[in-house]
């Protein structure tokens, strides 16, 4: 392989980890729509945020002291995934998304990760590829889906938490994860949005019982977006009233995107919950893409009312 090394990402680094990521995903757009198409830069908030969450696992390639390549990790728990994940165009087929990503395992097993995935387009040839060839193999194909008529009633009884979370709701956080999949942990992902001001979070509480939370990331400006992503939601399996739960937690958050003036929400979610497909059509969400989830270890996403993507 070329002489590069691979370091954990520093403040210094996140101008040049945003070009990385314009000029790579500007260039795979370009190719795939057969026009150029210059990507937005990624927010430095969230690269922020996401080196506050695992200072030890966003890694750089660095070549003749520049940024060539770039990773992000995030353990949820026991479940570990990477995204975005970037080598520019130019330094493709050397080697270094490879060493890149073998860094990326070693970083999520270190923090108790039995599960490891990434989720990528099924029809790049080359990604299927590359992630195969390390073992990954197939999992649940995740939908993208797109919201343009936002509801305005603001969620029966869903609060929007402040920062900072009080240690109790961040357990019954680790408690609603754990009892969607064994050993699975979303907790950090609240503190984060919250900490690093990259978005807004919803919970549902009956008397002591967390009946279901949701975050809504809203970081990229609103002069240059006019939309949000539903990072999360999930409702408590344990309760009779799952479905109004969600629906509830889902008005909290279209509410918010609305409120703050802009007009479209994405929600991701995988393909394997039955209800939620026919449940968000019925709400105006289209489907605008589909990913695949790439797995090594054993995992399979439960509860219906689940929503949740390893893409950063
Ligand atoms: C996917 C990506 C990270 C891989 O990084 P990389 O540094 O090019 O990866 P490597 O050089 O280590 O390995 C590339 C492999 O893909 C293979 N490959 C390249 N083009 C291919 C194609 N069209 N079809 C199939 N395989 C292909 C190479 O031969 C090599 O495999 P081999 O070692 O078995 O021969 C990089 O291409 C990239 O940044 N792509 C754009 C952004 C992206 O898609 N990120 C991943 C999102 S999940």
């Amino acid at each position: 392989m070329l002489d590069v090394i691979i370091r954990e990402m520093t403040e210094e680094d996140i101008e040049s980890v945003r070009k990385v990521g314009q000029r790579t995903w500007s260039d795979v757009a370009t190719r795939d729509a057969g026009h150029k198409v210059r990507y937005p830069l990624r927010p430095r908030e969230i690269v922020r945020a996401y080196m506050w969450k695992e200072p030890q696992g966003c890694l750089v390639a660095e070549r003749k002291g520049e940024v060539v390549a770039s990773a992000f990790c995030h353990a949820w728990g026991r479940v570990g995934w990477v995204g975005p994940f970037e080598v520019l165009p130019e330094m493709q087929n050397q080697g270094i998304g490879t060493s890149l990503m073998h860094r990326c395992e070693d970083f999520l097993t270190s923090r108790g990760c039995s599960v490891l995935g990434l989720e990528t387009m099924p029809y790049f040839m080359r990604n299927l590829h590359f992630y195969l060839r390390l073992g990954y193999v197939p999992g649940e194909l995740t939908f993208i889906t797109e919201n343009r008529e936002l509801a305005s009633e603001k969620g029966a009884g869903v609060e929007e938490l402040e920062h900072p979370m009080e240690d109790a709701l961040s357990s019954s956080i680790t408690r609603l994860s754990n009892s969607l999949t064994p050993g699975l942990d979303y907790s950090r992902e609240f503190e984060m949005t919250l900490k690093m001001g990259v978005g807004r979070c919803f919970v549902l509480q009956r008397g002591k019982v967390l009946q279901g939370a949701a975050i809504m990331h809203d970081y990229y400006p609103k002069g240059e977006a006019d939309h949000a992503s539903l990072r999360l939601l999930l409702v408590n399996p344990r309760i009779k009233e799952r479905r109004e739960a969600f629906l509830s937690l889902l008005d909290a958050c279209e509410n918010a995107v609305k409120d703050e003036g802009r007009k479209r929400l994405f929600a991701r979610f995988s393909a394997s919950h039955p209800l939620l497909y026919d449940e968000l059509r019925e709400r105006s969400y289209r489907l605008e893409g589909a990913n695949i989830r790439l797995v090594k270890g054993r995992y399979h996403e439960k509860g219906g009312y689940h929503l949740s993507a390893w893409a950063g």
